[in-house]
């Protein structure tokens, strides 16, 4: 990643942090270089005694890390913290369509990234504009995690729905990717234009597939920055 989209990354970051986070809020906090940016500006507002009183959820390991880092206090979906869900969610993408649709789990974090998203009133999605398409799935992968057992058998259905399968493998660590919830990532990629919203809920009926990482059925307010400035989608 190039300094100028790392900038471009912290611009939507900060953005979405200062028009919505009010003090008080719940918050969910999305993973990856871009969530990072907000989770950032999230704790700089709390050191600086501009935001009080913030109870987050962290979607990943590494988000967690940097809301210890940051004294964001953070607390499990399950806690009586965030028993009544979550009043606003900030996180990345890897793609968005023209219809805030989007393709998320990069990071692997898709799973608790998505129960993130439903437990919360309001999402809004950051990104660069390199994030933009108009069709979801045929650039960047979907990533569908599914428990070690199902590997064969769910690749199997996968390839029948016209998917290119690819285990993602891990690095400094040989063989796979093993989630959070001890599962592995399935990375599928079509050849043809699918429709995103009926292979959200095909993908999820293969036995052994935990969650996917089509995210088309709950639409963030999108704050995209570009070189020109940030361009807010509804
Ligand atoms: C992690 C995600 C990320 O939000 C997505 O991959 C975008 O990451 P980045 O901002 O680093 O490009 O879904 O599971």
């Amino acid at each position: 990643m190039d300094q100028n989209q790392n900038s471009l990354k912290e611009m939507a970051g900060k953005a979405a942090v200062d028009d919505l986070v009010k003090s008080g809020m719940k918050l969910g906090l999305g993973t990856g270089s871009t969530a990072i940016h907000a989770v950032r500006r999230v704790g700089e507002l709390i050191a600086q005694g501009k935001l009080t009183n913030i109870t987050a959820f962290a979607t990943s390991f590494q988000t967690e890390i940097e809301c210890e880092k940051l004294n964001i206090p953070h607390f499990s979906l399950n806690s009586k913290q965030l028993a009544d869900g979550l009043d606003l969610t900030i996180d990345g993408a890897d793609e968005v369509d023209p219809q805030n649709r989007l393709i998320k789990g990069g990071g692997g974090a898709m799973l608790i990234e998505k129960l993130a998203a439903y437990a919360s009133q309001a999402y809004a999605i950051i990104v660069d504009e390199s994030k933009i398409t108009n069709n979801l799935g045929l650039g960047f992968p979907v990533p569908v995690e599914v428990v070690p057992e199902a590997r064969v058998q769910a690749s199997k259905a996968l390839e029948k729905l016209g998917a290119n399968v690819i285990i993602r493998e891990a690095l400094r660590k040989a063989g796979p990717v093993i989630t959070e919830h001890g599962n592995i990532i399935l990375d599928i990629k079509f050849n043809m234009v699918i429709d995103p919203v009926l292979m959200e809920a095909e993908l999820n009926k293969i036995p052994g597939v935990v969650e996917n990482g089509f995210f088309t059925r709950i639409k963030p307010v999108v704050y995209i920055a570009r070189t020109t400035g940030i361009d807010i989608r509804k």
